[in-house]
């Protein structure tokens, strides 16, 4: 089975996209179309090759803007500027019956490689994600995120450590 990651676009069929979280739902349905249009962030797609209209999952990246440097954890504060440059996973989500497959960990992976992409073009030091749960912030940490001290729910990654 092949599966195809792409911008979201106008011929993706969103209706009926489902992964147990409404506010994930709704911003994909309502928002996020108009945030890429007004480049607030950008949405990537997750699709079977078969059935190139439904989607199964996706994720979305934006700017972060500046991060105060005092916020990381202490091993990654070395030699920076006070402020550090970051972007944000900002949502990402599978639908219901397609959980547990491996596509959260496909979309993860891909943004991860999309995020490496974009900073050795613009530069950027991290890429951050903030978890809805604790739960979430371990599925995570299995990629390589950290968590920042101040706040269990806010992960990081030093995008140099992307393969
Ligand atoms: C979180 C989510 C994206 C994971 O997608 P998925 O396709 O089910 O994940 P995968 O099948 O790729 O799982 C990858 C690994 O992470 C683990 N994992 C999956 N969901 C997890 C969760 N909610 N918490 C902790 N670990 C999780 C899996 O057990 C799996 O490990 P394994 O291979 O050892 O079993 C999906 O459950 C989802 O859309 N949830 C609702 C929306 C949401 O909460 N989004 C995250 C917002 S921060």
């Amino acid at each position: 089975m092949g599966f195809s990651i792409r911008t979201l676009d106008r011929s993706h069929d969103l209706r009926n996209f489902s992964c147990g979280t409404k506010e994930l739902d709704a911003w994909l349905k309502n928002t996020a179309r108009q945030h890429q249009e007004k480049n607030i962030s950008r949405t990537f797609v997750l699709m079977e090759d078969q059935s190139p209209t439904v989607v199964i999952g996706y994720y979305s990246l934006a700017i972060r803007g500046l991060t105060l440097k005092e916020a990381l954890p202490q091993n990654m504060k070395k030699a920076l500027p006070l402020n550090v440059p970051a972007m944000t996973l900002a949502r990402l989500a599978v639908s219901l019956e397609e959980q547990k497959k491996g596509h959260g960990e496909r979309l993860l992976l891909d943004a991860m490689t999309r995020v490496k992409t974009v900073s050795s073009l613009v530069g950027g030091s991290f890429l951050f994600v903030d978890a809805k749960t604790i739960k979430l912030s371990d599925f995570y940490i299995r990629y390589g995120f950290t968590a920042l001290p101040s706040d269990p729910l806010i992960l990081c990654l030093r995008i140099a450590d992307i393969p």
